[in-house]
């Protein structure tokens, strides 16, 4: 056990699991970083010195020898489950803390617990910051995308440290000070949503091909390796591509077809949703994506669905171009998820107060993290070039990306109506922007029955104020 007595380590980190031993060694194989391990279960501890002697690891097996080991400000990043665990050992820390210390939160923790943490401790004179952490268990290891919130203060140390380690894109490393206490968590929460509403879109794609064109496994594995050399690049197109060409070595099936179909979660894309409905911002390929895995687990109610409806519709025959018509169809989807994520993020920094840079966070994520993608490039371009868009399909490259992509939308979706595949992915970002860009919505009917049952009142097009008519009475017109 290393000597305790001297304060040597720049950073510690609590919390054993693979993720936290993995973001422990690429800290450590970094120059600058000494880094002190602490796990409640000190087996662990040992078995990770004993595995990366070339870590350097100073290695605690009391809080009390861990914290006595950090240099100040004493920097120690949590990563235990979210929840009572982390509470706990933010307490543990705290409680051993001196003003001016950091605690760092990297696990996927609600935005408004970090709020509070950050609140209780900064009446303590500690800093507290909640950082997304995205990439998985191989990103925490060889860099991932990082989304610190916290003080400014706090991200004089923690900055360099967590550039250090994160993923590098065009030659910037994936980290920035999204914005104060909450800040990384919320928008990490987002990362999370999008994340959903991609998968879900993909998920759409291969079920088209499969059900409607007919395609093998493998052969829609060719087919996404194709799109990732296009406009569709990314990470999750990639490892599509590599389940779908994966085979059972239990059965010699193809892998995809032993996996029961019912999809678990963690809860961040209920999270996004919940918080995107309490902020009024429109995020239906996400709501649809999270549903569609609840769908996926009502096992009973299926069962019964297949009892009661006697026949499907046969698949629409389609020709040569139906590849690139979903191909198509998930860009342009695709582009509306960011659209709406992107929105909530605005709409939660003006609600929360944050000064969250749009175009760095598109930045950030173009490495390291689940979403990565080409056209975060794209994105960060178009929120640089004009920080006040309405939306992101205002740029003129996301525009045409929607506009080009529309006809194929639309057949696309006729074809998965007729043959009884659901899309909701697709036909929820297809209603948005059908609902965006209509001249008048039903809306207006909306706000009739309203005022016929509950006198909510009216606006009306052709003049100022507000009105409510007298439906049980002559039915005349008052202003109210
Ligand atoms: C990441 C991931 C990660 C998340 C997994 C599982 O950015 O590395 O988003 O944080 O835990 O995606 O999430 P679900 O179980 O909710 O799909």
């Amino acid at each position: 056990m290393a000597n305790l007595q001297q304060a040597r380590a720049n950073v510690g980190v609590v919390g054993l699991a693979v993720m936290g031993s993995n973001l422990a060694r690429n800290l450590a194989s970094r120059e600058g970083n000494t880094v002190a391990i602490y796990n409640r279960s000190p087996e662990r501890t040992r078995k990770l010195v004993q595995e990366h002697p070339e870590a350097g690891f100073i290695a605690a097996e009391t809080i009390d020898d861990f914290v006595a080991s950090l240099t100040r400000p004493r920097t120690a990043i949590i990563m235990v489950q979210a929840g009572a665990a982390t509470d706990a050992v933010i307490e543990q820390l705290a409680e051993r803390f001196e003003p001016g210390d950091i605690i760092v939160d990297g696990g996927n923790a609600l935005f408004t617990d970090t709020i509070r943490r950050e609140k209780a401790l900064r009446e303590r004179g500690i800093n507290f910051v909640g950082v997304g952490i995205s990439g998985g268990e191989e990103g925490a290891l060889r860099g991932p995308s990082l989304m610190p919130g916290g003080s400014e203060e706090a991200y004089q140390t923690l900055g360099p440290i967590l550039a250090s380690i994160a993923a590098v894109a065009e030659g910037e490393p994936c980290v920035t000070h999204v914005g104060t206490d909450g800040a990384g968590h919320f928008v990490k929460m987002i990362h999370n949503g999008i994340e959903y509403a991609d998968m879900q879109l993909i998920a759409e794609a291969y079920d088209l091909l499969r059900k409607v064109r007919g395609l093998e496994p493998a052969a829609i594995a060719d087919v996404f390796a194709e799109w990732n050399t296009g406009d569709l690049e990314s990470y999750l197109i990639e490892i599509t591509a590599e389940v779908l060409r994966h085979t059972d070595a239990k059965t010699g099936k193809p892998f995809i077809d032993i996996v029961l179909d019912q999809a678990g979660s963690k809860g961040t894309g209920v999270w996004t949703v919940q918080t995107a409905l309490s902020l009024g911002v429109p995020v239906g390929g996400i709501a649809e994506a999270v549903f569609a895995r609840a769908v996926s687990n009502r096992a009973e109610q299926r069962a019964v669905a297949r009892q009661i409806v006697k026949s499907r519709p046969s698949p629409v025959e389609v020709g040569d171009g139906f590849e690139d018509d979903v191909r198509a169809a998930l860009y342009a989807s695709k582009v509306v998820a960011y659209a709406q994520g992107f929105d909530v993020i605005a709409a939660g920094a003006k609600e929360y107060g944050w000064n969250i840079n749009l175009g760095n966070i598109a930045k950030i994520w173009r490495g390291g993290c689940i979403i990565r993608a080409r056209f975060l490039n794209r994105i960060a371009d178009a929120y640089n070039t004009n920080p006040n868009l309405a939306t992101l399909l205002e740029d003129p490259y996301f525009a045409k990306a929607v506009t080009d992509g529309e006809a194929a939308w639309r057949r696309i979706i006729n074809v998965a109506v007729n043959s009884g595949v659901p899309v909701p992915g697709f036909s929820a970002a297809l209603a948005y922007y059908d609902s965006l860009a209509s001249e008048r919505l039903p809306a207006a009917l909306v706000q009739g029955q309203r005022d016929f049952f509950g006198a909510h009142t009216y606006k009306r097009v052709d003049a100022e104020g507000t009105f409510h008519t007298l439906w049980s009475g002559d039915r005349s017109e008052i202003q109210a």
